[in-house]
């Protein structure tokens, strides 16, 4: 790497990543460390200009306040400490925080502003380049962003050497495994393998009514299909994974409390031996969309609204059926289209459609119709723990209204969802 770098030394602060992502946004490179990094770890580290030491309320381990390795204090760098005693220390207003960072980072650092995109790719390209030789790499290539972005990087690395393996579990949003396919094997001429499970997956799911459930067969049958496509490859040595850096900084070191461990394709059997290859997994999520872009993938698929794993399998609510599931997929296109149209689109975090499994009684042309409602959702959060409801123009909701009723299958009515967060979770399963 050739860009400088400023060191955050995690002292218990929950608020580390987001100083982390304030001295990126100034243009210089920042990664957070253990604070008890040792003397040979630190001086391996490349382009170190400052250490940054900031505490919190985690700072007390087992009733014992931490600090800092020796080697940290005796390195020579230019230390920011915020404070000895594990008090909130950086000023509290934005601009005066960005104001002390930026001080101490080309003040006192002499760090010069040399982290972008275009470095980044630059440097990844290179690495990659070197830790894969001429061997050959496998990615489960879902649509999502993270993997996305990993399948252009790696195409631009090493092009034919990765096969990208898209597993179209029938559960995915309208249009989007045409798009895997339109983007990646006719735009950008890769290895692409299309895996058609729907019939598979649709059969497992067949009756199956409780939501962990749903999600535990759904998550089963993925490894399964993605290993037998991975069996009947040769020669595959690493497996590329779409790791970001909030996925590291949750799983947790002494002094964060993890939140979740890291499992990206969690459970892949032992005996499938790959080494990993994870080139995002120091970027924050804006930053993997910028690389995204930088690399040329559509703003559709860079600018996607968060989508759980289980896809639409969460939304078309109790034992999944076809008819329901195409009622999911129709009503949530037109909703996304209605919400695009009215300038809504990025601005609102995650808005979707679910589909009950009951019927109520309805009316069409003069003749009583017993068919399904459609709910609507749209929420907005910073961290998915909590959620508010957007307030969507009246106008808008009838537009949708009258839309799903006409073009969907099977719809007679809809409804909006005013429910925030708690109390009810931002899915409905
Ligand atoms: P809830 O419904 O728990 O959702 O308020 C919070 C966020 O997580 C997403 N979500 C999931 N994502 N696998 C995922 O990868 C899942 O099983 C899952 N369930 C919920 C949800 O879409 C929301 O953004």
């Amino acid at each position: 790497m050739k860009q400088d770098m400023i060191l955050i030394l995690d002292l218990g602060s929950e608020e580390n990543p987001t100083i982390a992502r304030e001295i990126r946004a100034l243009g210089v490179y920042s990664e957070i460390y253990p604070h008890d990094i040792s003397a040979d770890a630190l001086a391996a580290l490349p382009g170190v200009k400052g250490i940054i030491l900031n505490g919190g309320p985690n700072r007390v381990v087992d009733g014992v306040e931490i600090d800092a390795s020796p080697a940290v204090y005796a390195s020579g760098y230019p230390i920011l400490c915020v404070d000895h005693k594990g008090e909130p220390g950086w000023p509290k207003e934005d601009a005066a925080r960005r104001d002390t960072l930026s001080r101490f980072i080309f003040d006192t650092c002499k760090a010069d502003a040399n982290w972008n995109m275009e470095n980044f790719i630059a440097d990844q390209v290179e690495l990659i380049r070197r830790q894969v030789g001429d061997r050959k790499v496998l990615l489960a290539l879902s649509g999502g962003v993270d993997s996305s972005v990993v399948a252009a990087l790696l195409i631009r690395a090493i092009g034919k050497q990765l096969t990208c393996v898209h597993v179209n579990h029938g559960l995915l949003r309208k249009g989007e495994p045409e798009q895997v396919v339109d983007v990646f094997r006719n735009q950008m001429d890769a290895n692409l393998i299309y895996v058609d499970a729907v019939d598979r997956f649709l059969n497992k799911l067949a009756g199956v009514a409780e939501p962990e459930q749903k999600r535990k067969i759904i998550g089963a049958e993925f490894i399964r299909v993605f290993e037998e496509e991975a069996r009947k490859l040769d020669d595959m040595e690493f497996l590329a994974q779409g790791t970001i850096y909030p996925d590291i900084i949750e799983s947790g070191t002494k002094t964060v409390k993890a939140v979740k461990s890291h499992h990206n394709v969690g459970g892949l059997p032992d005996d499938l031996q790959f080494e990993l290859v994870e080139p995002l997994k120091m970027l924050f999520k804006d930053e993997v969309r910028a690389c995204g872009t930088a690399l040329g993938l559509p703003d559709t698929m860079v600018y996607r609204q968060p989508f759980p794993g289980p896809g639409l399998g969460v939304r078309c609510l109790g034992a999944i059926t076809r008819d329901r599931l195409e009622a999911v997929r129709e009503s949530d296109a037109i909703l996304r289209e209605e919400f695009s149209k009215a300038g809504l689109e990025g601005k609102v975090w995650q808005y979707f459609t679910v589909v009950p499994d009951f019927k109520s009684v309805g009316v069409r042309d003069n003749a009583r119709t017993y068919e399904w409602p459609v709910i609507l959702r749209a929420v907005n959060t910073v961290d998915a723990m909590t959620a508010a409801v957007e307030e969507v123009p009246f106008s808008l909701l009838q537009r949708i209204t009258q839309r799903i009723t006409t073009e969907v299958q099977g719809i007679s009515r809809v409804l909006y969802d005013l429910t925030p967060k708690p109390t009810g979770t931002i899915e409905w399963e």
